[in-house]
């Protein structure tokens, strides 16, 4: 076996083979061959600084590691390339300035739902978003009465981290006007400057690789986007890697919401649920209107005797089924279709909602109301459904009436909060995320969403305090368990999102000192 010295720390060819597969496997990224001098430089490092005597040995250590351990924090930071500098690429912030802004604003306003929620996945340190939140600023005169959301996710710590501190170089500006320059950022020293306070507060930075599962979820705060932009990340990955984060990204997009990917970036033109769309010569695409199946879903029971009630039923559901049996026209249809069991409704609808189809579970949950009234599962479950399409005032109101008929559900609140952050009523998201925690201190969501609060509004000790209750609250849990309100992601993977999340802000901020 041939090895190569370097530093002193022997690496393998095999070795260095076995690991581009397993760092392929966990990022997505795939080393090219004028890179390997790079990564045997990285894992030189890495021995050296912690303490491995060959790159065999740290190549076993990371194997057996599910954790982002500071090891792997490293190498990442080393095979990542964070290039990327404020109104990147013209055409597209053309696009976005010209075209997508003025359409969705109208939109948004004639619906009376002045919310934007925009997503820069592989945010590197930053520059993207705040492009777009200056973007915005320019674009919304009214935008002190609007709820906007810019998400900023990379794998890349240190890049997090930079973002968080908003501060740049000349370097970063150079597709950038300066009267940009001048109104938005401050002067600091020599060519340094710092995004206004008034932009570092309208964005949120978090670590997500894209290689997992964690997204679209509410938890990852990853649903019902109108915008992502994914530019200049996919030239790192390969065919199948970027067709399942495409997939996941279809999910993630609200109705009519767009995707922009870089100009090199491989952009497939068939992407089941995108539509290859093109303005100005430049392409992106845009979600397409969500499939319905031809056949209706639950069968609707065609004489009113068929229905099957529980035992014991509630008044609104014998009000509901007179109001069927009145309904229900008297059919001559010779073979009557199969009766519908209640409890069979109910599992289609749970096993809607966790598929995220989301249109499809409310049209479930609106028949089955039909017939048997409000139930508190049912106005949670459609208030689910509603908050992940970006619906977030009637999910408010549905969770608010689902609370009068059982109000010690902690999942209701759960979702009652994660819509009232959506609309940014801050004060009555923490009451509600409180009122979860006590009803379930072991409730995990509910520490995490109670910590990302904490952190926007720039309590950090606190909110570093509540991810630590996050922890705790995971550990006492079977790291198998999937979560409640993020399909997939399981206690365990969501321990890891934790840690990862409190790496970011720790070293940032420092030995959690800062703030309240
Ligand atoms: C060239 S930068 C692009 C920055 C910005 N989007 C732009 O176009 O200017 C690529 C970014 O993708 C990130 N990246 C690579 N693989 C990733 C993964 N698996 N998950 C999340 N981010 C990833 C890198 O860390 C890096 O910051």
């Amino acid at each position: 076996m041939h090895s190569r010295q370097k530093k002193g720390f022997p690496v393998s060819v095999l070795c260095e083979e076995a690991l581009c597969r397993h760092i392929r496997g966990r990022t997505g990224i795939v080393i090219q061959d004028h890179q390997l001098e790079n990564l045997r430089e990285t894992i030189s490092e890495i021995c050296d600084k912690f303490g491995y005597a060959s790159g065999e040995e740290f190549f076993d250590f990371l194997q057996q590691c599910e954790q982002y351990v500071p090891e792997l924090e490293w190498l990442i930071s080393r095979i990542t390339v964070g290039e990327t500098y404020f109104f990147r690429d013209q055409s597209q912030m053309d696009y976005l300035r010209l075209n997508w802004l003025p359409e969705i604003i109208n939109r948004k306003r004639e619906k009376g739902e002045k919310t934007l929620r925009i997503w820069s996945a592989g945010c590197s340190s930053g520059q993207e978003l705040y492009s777009i939140a200056i973007m915005l600023h320019n674009a919304l005169p009214d935008m002190e009465s609007w709820t906007l959301h810019l998400l900023g996710t990379d794998i890349n710590t240190d890049g997090l981290s930079r973002a968080i501190r908003g501060e740049y170089g000349e370097w970063s500006f150079r597709a950038t006007d300066e009267n940009i320059r001048r109104q938005h950022f401050i002067h600091k020293s020599h060519n340094q400057y710092k995004i206004k306070p008034q932009f570092r507060s309208m964005a949120k930075f978090s670590f997500l690789n894209l290689a997992d599962d964690s997204y679209p979820s509410i938890m990852t705060e990853t649903h019902a986007m109108d915008l992502i932009l994914c530019r200049n990340v996919f030239i790192y990955f390969d065919g199948s890697m970027t067709m399942n984060v495409l997939k996941k990204f279809t999910n993630c997009l609200a109705p009519e919401g767009r995707l922009l990917l870089g100009a090199s970036d491989m952009m497939p033109t068939a992407v089941d649920g995108l539509e290859f769309s093109e303005w100005g010569g430049m392409f992106y695409y845009r979600r397409a209107d969500e499939k319905y199946s031809p056949q209706p879903l639950i069968k609707m029971p065609r004489k009113p005797q068929a229905i099957t009630l529980p035992d014991t039923p509630s008044a609104p559901q014998l009000a509901a089924a007179e109001r069927a049996e009145k309904l229900t026209p008297v059919s001559a249809a010779p073979v009557p279709a199969a009766p519908a069991e209640p409890k069979s409704i109910d599992t289609r609808i749970r096993e809607l909602l966790r598929e995220e189809r989301w249109s499809e579970a409310i049209a479930a949950i609106t028949q089955y109301m039909d017939i048997h009234g409000e139930t508190s599962a049912m106005l949670q479950h459609r208030a689910k459904a509603l908050s992940n399409r970006g619906e977030s005032m009637q999910a408010v109101q549905l969770c608010q009436r689902s609370i009068e008929l059982d109000p010690l559900n902690h999942h209701t609140y759960l979702i009652m909060a994660l819509a009232l952050l959506e609309l940014n009523r801050m004060q009555e998201a923490e009451a509600a995320l409180r009122k979860v925690i006590y009803l379930n201190r072991d409730f995990i969501e509910a520490h995490f969403h109670l910590a990302l609060l904490q952190l926007r509004l720039g309590k950090v000790k606190s909110g570093l305090k509540s991810l630590e209750n996050a922890l705790s609250a995971a550990g006492r849990t079977d790291p198998g368990r999937e979560l409640h309100h993020a399909v997939g992601m399981t206690v365990g993977r969501f321990a890891e999102v934790v840690k990862n999340e409190i790496l970011v802000y720790d070293r940032h901020y420092g030995a959690r000192s800062a703030g309240h």
